[in-house]
């Protein structure tokens, strides 16, 4: 199939607005939107600036929008996305080139619910047990990969970006929920502070963007029971 690739270039070092730079590219249907990108920069435009590392859906680095929707373009196969595919890089975040956003401030957030397990007892001689239904609770927020799809395609993220947002969410349900640690309250009240988890209205765009197909606003929806109900 051939295929028109509109993708948003913006070099801020010579650039003064962003602009639509576009492509052809024969490519087979079952190609990744990743393939042609690859194909532009290695045969058309060495230029264009990417990111990505596995080609495979597990290092989160190729998060782009991609036709009006946020999605990993090595896990976006060009006969689902039309004759013409628009590329552009995720929202909210700034621009460094081309497809490639500064992801600090994303990490920041990250950061920010501490997500690393809480623990200030010894640990036991073999390793800190937990039973099966124990590990359900949290087993779809162990999913995420960090691609940060969720957070960039959140209505209240673009209106406010410091909304700790839907991946750092995700990431504080995976540790307050899990039996072993012990860090919950600390979490729970860094997620009650006015930029924190009361920020979400349950829009939903993070769940739909989700590569990962984790239940983001079931999970949101559970941290703030659990800050109501102090069900921790
Ligand atoms: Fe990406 Fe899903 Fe994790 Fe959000 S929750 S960062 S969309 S994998
Ligand atoms: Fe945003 Fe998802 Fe909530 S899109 S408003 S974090 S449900
Ligand atoms: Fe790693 Fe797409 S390149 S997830």
């Amino acid at each position: 199939m051939r295929v028109k690739l509109r993708i948003k270039r913006f070099n801020p070092e010579k650039d003064e607005a962003p602009y639509w730079g576009e492509y052809e590219v024969e490519a087979e249907p079952t190609d990744r939107v990743l393939d042609a990108l690859h194909y532009v920069k290695w045969y058309q435009d060495g230029t264009l600036t990417l990111r990505r590392s596995c080609a495979m859906g597990i290092c989160g680095s190729d998060a782009m929008r991609i036709n009006g929707v946020n999605r990993l373009a090595c896990k976006s196969l060009l006969r689902d996305m039309g004759s013409t595919v628009t590329v552009e890089p995720i929202l909210g975040l700034p621009v460094i080139k081309d497809l490639v956003v500064d992801m600090a401030p994303f990490f920041a957030q990250y950061r920010s619910v501490m997500p690393w397990l809480i623990n200030e007892e010894a640990p036991p001689a073999r390793e800190r047990l937990q039973s099966i239904e124990e590990r359900e609770v949290f087993d779809d927020t162990t999913k995420c990969i960090l691609c940060a799809a969720c957070t960039t395609s959140c209505p209240s993220f673009w209106a406010k970006g410091e909304y700790v947002g839907p991946a750092a969410i995700v990431q504080a349900h995976r540790f307050i929920f899990d039996s072993r640690d012990h860090g919950a309250g600390q979490r729970l009240e860094i997620l009650n502070e006015p930029d924190g988890v009361w920020r979400c209205r349950t829009i939903f765009n993070c769940t739909n963007a989700c590569p990962r197909e984790i239940e983001i606003t079931r999970a949101i929806g559970e941290v703030k029971k659990a800050l109501l109900f102090s069900r921790i």
